[in-house]
């Protein structure tokens, strides 16, 4: 089918710059192509999107300066600016970005081979999410905006920034993702070295100009290449206070191994999960296989609150199989801009040879493929596999496929996916499918010590933004949501004094005179 005339890609796009100190700095070294696995032509050929820098340790060691020099030991305008302030450059920054949402949705499809409809939602969240850290971080302020006294202690209690932080972000949601750390990181008067994702890097573009026009210069910093080639040296320099990462938990340790100050390094990081679902014997059949498809299909399985692996009662497991796998097999494959297309092209090239491998593996473990469709082949593509039985000698059990392949297992006592789940290195969410209170009462009480987030006849999933997104064990580190982001970049800090009427006089003094951007009590609108 061929590509409709606004979603072709007529030109390419050469991220010259790079944003170090409120600069673009023209680069002219090594570059790397962008890629894209989706083909432009009738004959399969990866399309060029365009080129990224390759820049090295240097630019990396500038960038982190410039972000040091921006936080200025706390002395920086941007740790020190009102509350106001900081909020005025973000509403400012989120007006603008507004004006790229059409190039920013084209090439989310492009680059991570994400549906149009949600590459919209993408962007549309992020700048909800913006939206809603601003009005959040009012409310936290107005409730601040005050003085207490205990014992004969009079305190002013905010909350403060941290210092500089090191922020990678996911190709499964590299704008969103990205930004649920970005933002809150800046609002709270961090100053940040950003890199963008390998996949769904030139979407950054759009917006690259638009952070060095709306924040003083050094507070946002953005780089190109490789990431451990840029994040290894930054952080060996034991200058980053906050290393916040969507990814995998190999990376994360990986980097924070490098810190050579450990207490000073704060970490907020989501990292992968392997979500369960759990379908008990009296669960209505139609939702649980409605939202276990959702759960383990949407965007190919390439989200860390996808269902990875599908605990069914043996009582109605072969139902749930025939059913489900005729699910599977009516999903639509094809371009990400194409009506009623559920299943996509995978940016990662190796990925349908990774899934092949998984595939393979289990087969020649006892498992087979359920569904008539599962593991065709395309150039850029692995029809999604379900396979059962699964046992826990197969590598699809226990590794984190990030992609299109589903593991059945069947269980007679609950005790089985409990048990599985409590020695799992994960811990972030499951899906409960049933109906008797008296069954699910326990296992809800259970599970919330498990995991942080039990869905209950629905898939699992991060929204929405409002509430916690955390996980246990290997999966997080911290709590992302809007409010709880505010919190996990920034740190409580108070000014304290007697109460004295040398100090009253003093205090007075400022709170007229308004000369202190930390002292305040004015209520922000
Ligand atoms: O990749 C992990 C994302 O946080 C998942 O978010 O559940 O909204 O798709 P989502």
């Amino acid at each position: 089918m061929g590509i409709p005339e606004k979603y072709k890609i007529n030109s390419l796009l050469h991220q010259k710059h790079y944003l170090v100190n409120g600069e673009l700095i023209e680069w002219s070294g090594d570059t790397s192509s962008v890629l894209s696995t989706i083909s432009s032509t009738k004959e399969y050929k990866q399309t060029v999107l365009g080129t990224i820098p390759q820049l090295g340790e240097k630019q990396a060691l500038e960038a982190l300066d410039s972000a040091c020099n921006a936080y200025d030991m706390g002395k920086g305008v941007w740790p020190t600016m009102k509350v106001e302030g900081r909020i005025s450059a973000m509403e400012n920054f989120v007006a603008k970005m507004k004006t790229k949402r059409e190039g920013i949705v084209k090439l989310l499809m492009w680059e991570i081979g994400k549906t149009l409809p949600d590459s919209e939602k993408e962007f549309d969240r992020t700048v909800d999410y913006i939206y809603d850290t601003i009005e959040d971080y009012k409310k936290m302020d107005r409730n601040s905006a005050k003085f207490e006294k205990n014992s004969g202690v009079y305190a002013h209690v905010r909350r403060g920034p941290l210092g500089v932080v090191l922020c990678l972000g996911p190709y499964n949601y590299p704008l969103n993702e990205t930004f649920a750390l970005l933002i809150p990181a800046l609002i709270m008067g961090n100053t940040v070295v950003f890199k963008p994702a390998k996949h769904g890097v030139l979407l950054i573009s759009p917006l690259v100009e638009i952070f060095r026009d709306c924040f003083p210069k050094g507070v946002v910093n953005i780089i190109y290449g490789r990431g451990r080639l840029l994040a290894s040296p930054i952080m060996r320099t034991g200058k980053i206070d906050v290393l916040a990462l969507i990814g995998h938990s190999t990376s994360a340790k990986a980097l924070q191994s490098l810190h050579p100050r450990g207490n000073r390094l704060r970490l907020v990081l989501g990292l992968e999960a392997n979500n369960p679902a759990i379908v008990l014997p009296d669960a209505d059949l139609d939702l649980a296989i409605n939202e276990c498809i959702a759960g383990a299909m949407s965007f190919n399985g390439q989200r860390c609150t996808a269902l990875k692996v599908l605990y069914v009662h043996e009582s109605i497991v072969d139902e749930f199989n025939k059913r489900f796998s005729e699910k599977v097999d009516l999903l639509k494959f094809g371009n990400p801009w194409e009506e009623g297309v559920k299943l996509t092209p995978l940016p990662e090239v190796g990925k349908p040879d990774y899934i092949q491998e998984l595939i393979d593996d289990a087969l020649n473990k006892g498992g087979e493929i359920i569904n008539k469709k599962g593991g065709e082949r395309s150039e850029n593509y692995i029809f999604p596999s379900v396979i059962y039985p699964v046992n826990k000698q197969m590598r699809v059990f226990h590794e984190e496929q990030f992609g299109p392949i589903t593991p059945i297992v069947s269980f007679s006592n609950i005790n089985e996916p409990l048990n599985d789940m409590a020695e799992s290195n994960y811990g972030q969410q499951v899906s409960v499918f049933g109906s008797d209170a008296k069954t699910i009462s326990p296992l809800i009480d259970t599970l919330v010590n498990l995991v942080c987030r039990v869905n209950l006849n629905s898939s699992c999933q991060r929204g929405p933004d409002v509430y916690p997104f955390t996980g246990r064990k290997d999966s997080a580190v911290a709590t992302l949501s809007v409010h709880d982001a505010l919190r996990s970049f920034s740190i409580r800090t108070f000014l304290a004094m007697k109460d004295t009427p040398y100090n009253n006089a003093i205090l007075q003094d400022l709170l007229d005179k308004k000369t202190s951007n930390f002292i305040s009590t004015d209520y922000i609108l």
